[in-house]
């Protein structure tokens, strides 16, 4: 396992703590395991599988993508069954999962803005109605945790006293612009999850993750973190495709993962904020950081630089500032994300170059 990878797995594992004993004899079905969060899930999962006594885990995506090579890696020791599954027509009835004391994790859908504008309706029947076939696959059984990945994106453009935002701000969004597709499917999915966990008492939990980076992002996923990245590897120059001023915190995806594991383990219904509430940087800062650690790390040479994207709404309904509030987390999870964004930033560029990506 690369290096980074292996510490990082270390570090959720010691900082989920205790409550990872609640996955003795469950049984973990995740869908979307191929993307950037399915990679940390995965390795996490393949390695404490046996320490933490699951009996099984079910790993479905539609590889819409492509299957990525470091799965076939994770299948060698058999830990993990890979399934192809589509979680929007997928034969339900074809997948082979042992549904009893379960915890799911549903993640799939299209993250990406400029790959959830190409593919608006699939974004939307992923959140929308492939949860619901999850939900109902699942609403009679024994169910332990089910964790639906909402987005912070839920929450729009907020306005300036709205920011850092909480749980219960609730919302500037627009209903039919370019982002609406991901951010209005993201708001009814809280909904259904919602009036199932009530229907059907179910342990439903619902993160909001704020702007997630590090090891397992595509470089070519087209999400700031991964085109900067991109650039400092390959020492071309950093592209800024706006003017630069957006602020948002990054959270390093190690401290991610403990929060949403943190929020699987919950129990009961709830939904929290999952990031780092500091710093806020603009985007220039962050490309200043990334050039600076690649001069630091590989004699970096090229620039910041600014263009405009070819994508005529690549900056629609953008938001000027993404900033969380994480208290509820911190005071009930006990959620303490501690690797800021220069450490991280140069942790997911030593993984890169370690496993030679380009
Ligand atoms: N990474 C972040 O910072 C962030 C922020 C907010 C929300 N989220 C949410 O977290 C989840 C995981 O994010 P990610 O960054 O890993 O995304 P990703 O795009 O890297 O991975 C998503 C995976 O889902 C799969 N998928 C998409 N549609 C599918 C379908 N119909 N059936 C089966 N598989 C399907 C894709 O093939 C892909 O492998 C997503 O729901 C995303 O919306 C992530």
């Amino acid at each position: 396992m690369n290096s980074i990878v292996k510490e990082d797995v270390e570090y959720i594992y010691n900082n989920v703590g205790k409550n990872l004993e609640k996955f003795k004899n469950s049984n973990v079905f995740i869908t979307g395991c191929c993307g950037f969060l399915g990679y940390y899930f995965l390795h996490f999962f393949n390695t404490f599988k046996d320490v933490l006594g699951i009996k099984s885990i079910v790993a479905v995506d539609n590889f819409q993508s492509g299957k990525p090579e470091w799965i076939e890696d994770i299948a060698k020791n058999g830990n993990i069954d890979f399934q192809v599954f589509d979680i929007i027509d997928g034969d339900i009835e074809k997948l082979v999962l042992d549904k009893s004391n379960s915890f799911v994790i549903h993640m799939a859908s299209i993250a990406s803005p400029v790959f959830y504008r190409k593919f608006p309706i699939k974004t939307i029947e992923a959140n929308i109605w492939g949860l619901k076939r999850l939900l109902d696959l699942y609403k009679n059984e024994t169910l332990r945790g089910f964790l639906f990945f909402s987005s912070s994106e839920i929450y729009g453009d907020p306005d300036s006293a709205h920011i850092p935002t909480g749980e219960d701000f609730r919302g500037y969004v627009n209903t039919i612009g370019p982002r609406a597709c991901y951010d209005e499917s993201k708001r009814f999915g809280e909904t259904i999850c919602y009036e199932y966990a009530k229907e059907y008492n179910l342990p439903i939990t619902l993160c909001r993750p704020f702007n997630n980076y590090g090891p397992g992002m595509k470089l070519g996923d087209k999400r700031v973190p991964a085109d900067f990245a991109k650039a400092v590897i390959n020492n071309e120059d950093i592209v800024i495709l706006s003017d630069g001023k957006p602020t948002r915190t990054f959270c390093y995806i190690a401290d991610a993962i403990t929060g949403y594991l943190k929020v699987l383990l919950h129990g009961t219904f709830d939904v929290f904020n999952i990031g780092i509430d500091k710093p806020e940087i603009s985007i220039l800062e962050l490309a200043n950081i990334y050039a600076e650690k690649g001069r630091k790390l590989f004699n970096y040479t090229g620039k910041v630089i600014y263009q405009k994207s070819e994508e005529k709404n690549y900056l629609t309904d953008n938001p000027n500032r993404r900033c969380p509030i994480i208290e509820k987390a911190r005071t009930i999870l006990d959620y303490k994300p501690s690797i800021y964004v220069e450490d991280g930033v140069e942790r997911f560029l030593k993984y890169i170059n370690e496993e030679g990506l380009k």
